[in-house]
């Protein structure tokens, strides 16, 4: 039989764009978009159990993302308060992991203390499900360069031992929503060798069929690591 286990993406990626268009299309405020993707993350996630994904790792609130009004951080803080709650119990009923990503101590302490009830919650979870937030990449490998440094010679093996991704499969896939073609300082150093997929589809309006279709798109692909 033919070995198509190179054609298997183990980690996707993906970057939640474009719920402001979402509401604004539908002139609804901003934060339906941002709950309409709340819904998209759940199916999605529910719809991983039929597939061969290992990681998914999900942009939620990037260290940037603290720029936006006052408001709309405040309905994202709620949104992520919101989401724990009710969809803990199912994370741990189907096996998923769930893995931070990111300054996340730094966000409000009730939200520390919920997270760290729900990774506790989830540690024998044998699917991961990562939320990035408070997340930068370059913040990250500085992070991790300093300590690779502290302790040993810096070498790629060494910052990466340090990532708060170490114990993930690097990044085989990233996908992005809404049109947009940049990787807004999202897993950059787990991405080296990620094949990208950039879709018109707004977050709220991604599902699983998209996803699917993303893994096909992927499994065509030839991947060479800088060999030929
Ligand atoms: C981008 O849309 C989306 C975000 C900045 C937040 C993504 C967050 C979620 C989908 C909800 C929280 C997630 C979880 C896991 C509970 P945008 O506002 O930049 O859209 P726009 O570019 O159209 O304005």
């Amino acid at each position: 039989m033919a070995d198509n286990s190179q054609n298997q993406a183990r980690h996707v990626a993906i970057i939640m764009d474009g719920n402001g268009r979402w509401a604004k299309r539908r002139a609804l405020p901003r934060a339906m978009g941002h709950k309409r993707g709340v819904e998209a993350v759940r199916t999605l996630v529910r719809s991983l159990k039929d597939m061969p994904i290992e990681c998914l790792t999900l942009y939620a609130f990037s260290s940037e993302n603290w720029k936006r009004p006052q408001d709309e951080v405040s309905d994202l803080m709620n949104l992520m308060r919101s989401f724990i709650r009710s969809d803990l119990d199912e994370f741990v009923a189907n096996g998923v992991r769930l893995k931070i990503v990111g300054d996340w101590r730094a966000l409000d302490s009730d939200i520390v203390d919920m997270l760290e009830d729900a990774l506790e919650r989830t540690r024998n979870g044998t699917r991961t499900v990562a939320v990035a937030l408070n997340y930068g990449a370059q913040q990250e490998i500085a992070m991790a360069a300093r300590a690779a440094a502290s302790e040993d010679e810096i070498t790629p093996e060494s910052i990466e031992r340090h990532l708060f991704t170490a114990d993930l499969p690097p990044v085989d896939l990233l996908i992005r929503t809404s049109g947009e073609v940049r990787l807004s300082n999202f897993l950059l150093w787990q991405m080296a060798y990620a094949e990208m997929i950039f879709v018109e589809t707004l977050w709220p309006d991604f599902t699983p069929r998209h996803l699917h279709e993303a893994l096909d798109t992927f499994a065509m692909r030839e991947r060479r690591y800088g060999g030929r």
